[in-house]
């Protein structure tokens, strides 16, 4: 694990966006895993200017979002389809075919399974991912895999904590109670993995994370066991982690 502190949150933003530049410089057929969240606003923005400026190549790349609520339509300002229209997609030359979104429009358990899978299985016939770029929650999880998920789970519905919901919700009149969510099987097996943490309300996530023990309660710690790892925190995220 590669672990990186940058003094404020403009920098850990622009760095994180030229790792992907540089990946996508080098490859510009990548498949990127691509998080939601406060945290990558500013990377969004930093990729968004590279773009602009014709130093990164979109024509080719491919992503897979982490993670969408369940059950939302795609156009409602909650959905995370809605965050990537307006943070990325909407500002870079990319087609709606090379991105990928869970679709929590289902109208049935069973559609909603089927999805799932069809989600997991569209990832293997990229050849699987490789650069998945994380936030991380307060409570240790990544995507929507909340403390207690399974480590060889694949992409399915789950139920949001009442914290994340707390997290992730200023306004709790009617907010989605489930998710789908990559596995943490599914992160795992991508070829590399960049997380980004800032803010102090995410300094003991990351210290455990880092140096925690590895258990299904904190589901970020089964990162220590991926070959290739770095995690970029801000001065305040990185404030609890020890040297
Ligand atoms: C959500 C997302 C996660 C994200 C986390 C942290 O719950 N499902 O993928 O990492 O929130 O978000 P933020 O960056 O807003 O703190």
């Amino acid at each position: 694990m590669k672990f990186e502190s940058t003094p404020n949150y403009d920098e850990l933003s622009r760095r994180a966006a030229r790792i992907i530049a540089r990946m996508l410089i080098r490859k510009p057929d990548s498949v990127l895993g691509l998080p939601t969240g406060q945290t990558p606003t500013k990377m969004y923005r930093y990729l968004t200017q590279f773009g602009q400026q014709g130093l990164v190549p979109f024509q080719s790349v491919v992503t897979f979002n982490l993670d969408e609520y369940y059950p939302i339509q795609p156009d409602d300002p909650k959905s995370f389809h809605y965050y990537m229209q307006k943070h990325l997609i909407q500002k870079i030359s990319i087609t709606t075919d090379q991105v990928h979104v869970p679709e929590g429009t289902a109208t049935n358990e069973e559609a909603l399974q089927r999805r799932c899978k069809q989600y997991e299985q569209a990832i293997h016939d990229h050849n699987g991912i490789d650069l998945q770029v994380l936030g991380i929650g307060e409570n240790g999880h990544i995507g929507f895999n909340e403390p207690g998920s399974d480590f060889d789970s694949e992409t399915r519905p789950v139920e949001l904590s009442d914290h994340t919901i707390d997290a992730n919700f200023e306004d709790r009149a009617n907010p989605p109670r489930r998710a789908i969510t990559m596995g943490l099987k599914t992160i795992m097996h991508a070829d590399r993995i960049l997380l980004l943490a800032s803010g102090k309300r995410k300094a003991t996530a990351i210290a455990n994370c880092i140096g925690g023990e590895v258990s299904k309660d904190n589901p970020a710690s089964i990162l220590q066991l991926h070959p290739s790892v770095t995690i970029l925190a801000d001065t305040e995220a990185a404030s609890q982690v020890r040297a």
